[in-house]
């Protein structure tokens, strides 16, 4: 018997800010599993910066997301019938098929966590593709030394967070963040050991980076002004890992770049740019290093849950005003 069930897609290419006009929910009949497939329940679904350009017709390093087809994105969920002996009913496995309350994947496609080290939803962020991020980010594009003081923008996002914990454990010896809260900003200096951080809103990440410089390594999540005003205060030598640019992902023309970069030769600068999938190496090694240090309790995390499939978008839109700390979720 197919198990009716409900997907979201994506019926127009959105301008600017996705509209609700833009998307669809759907529903659907899911086929049972054939064999070598699972039908997994979903529990928690991922909305991820990213998502924004695979909503543009444009080639890039993914290809963009089908009109009148589901979206798709890192989930968690509950096997509920297999057809693979490699997966039984009541295991939990993290997925690529989000957006969507059931999914039906080839085993070969499911990763089965472990929720006696953490719970499901951490697979999404801390110790999933935000956390592999940021460890990608700081020793292989980066290369944070012993010593160093680290700038991390969205600085208290999935990624950003992870960033400057890591970035202490790697050997910083001095860490630096930005988001857009006073709330933010305490979390990070009071509870994730940043040495200072600033809410952005306060005035130019130029302006307010100053006291804290100079600095060898950014970590950028953010791009334009972020960018630019690092770049005044970047250390002879310094690097940069460019990992994000949100502040122009929903912008309708090309943003103008940071209107310093002569600075890129005075200083000897690097700026590196850098996507995580192509590491693929990475997700071990960083379970091996840093697994330890998110179960003790010496890397922190918090995530933020928007409760069911109907508040999805609201929850990725979120995103772009920032009403998370941490992970955005949406439980379902
Ligand atoms: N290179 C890679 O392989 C890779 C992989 C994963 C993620 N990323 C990138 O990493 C970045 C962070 O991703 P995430 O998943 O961890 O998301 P996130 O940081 O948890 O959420 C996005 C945050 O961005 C901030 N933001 C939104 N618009 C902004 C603006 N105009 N100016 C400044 N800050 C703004 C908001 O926080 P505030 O309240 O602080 O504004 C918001 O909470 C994104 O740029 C994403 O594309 C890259």
């Amino acid at each position: 018997m197919p198990t009716p069930t409900r997907e979201i897609h994506l019926v127009a290419r959105p301008s600017g800010l996705p509209a609700d006009g833009d998307f669809r929910t759907v529903e659907v009949d899911l086929p049972d599993p054939a064999p070598g497939e699972v039908l997994v329940r979903n529990t928690v679904l991922s909305v991820d910066p990213y998502m924004r350009g695979r909503m543009n017709d444009v080639k890039s390093y993914v290809p963009p997301y089908r009109l009148d087809a589901p979206l798709d994105g890192g989930a968690v969920g509950v096997v509920v019938a297999s057809e693979d002996p490699a997966l039984q009913v009541g295991d939990t496995v993290l997925h690529g098929a989000g957006w969507r309350e059931h999914a039906v994947q080839p085993a070969k496609a499911v990763r089965k966590v472990d929720t006696d080290l953490a719970p499901a939803s951490a697979y999404l962020g801390v110790l999933g593709m935000a956390g592999v991020t940021a460890y990608v980010g700081l020793t292989r594009i980066a290369e944070v030394r012993e010593g160093d003081t680290v700038f991390v923008s969205g600085a208290a996002g999935a990624v950003g967070s992870v960033a400057g914990q890591l970035a202490r454990k790697l050997g910083a010896a001095k860490v630096i963040g930005s988001a857009g809260s006073p709330e933010k900003v305490a979390w990070l200096t009071d509870e994730l050991g940043f040495d200072a951080a600033f809410d952005y809103h306060d005035g130019s990440p130029a302006k307010l980076l100053a006291p804290h410089g100079p600095v060898d390594v950014f970590f950028d999540n953010v791009g334009g002004d972020h960018l630019e005003g690092a770049i005044f205060h970047m250390a002879d030598h310094g690097r940069v890992a460019a990992c994000g640019a949100i502040a122009g992902y929903n912008a309708t023309a090309p943003v103008p770049g940071p209107r310093n970069l002569a600075m890129l030769v005075s200083k000897r600068l690097t700026l590196r740019g850098f996507i995580v999938t192509e590491h693929h190496d990475a997700t071990d090694e960083y379970f091996r290093v840093a697994g330890p240090w998110v179960a003790n309790g010496d890397i922190r995390h918090r995530e933020t849950f928007v409760d069911g499939l109907d508040h999805t978008l609201e929850a990725f839109r979120a995103l772009f005003s920032g009403d998370n700390i941490g992970k955005m979720l949406v439980r379902l």
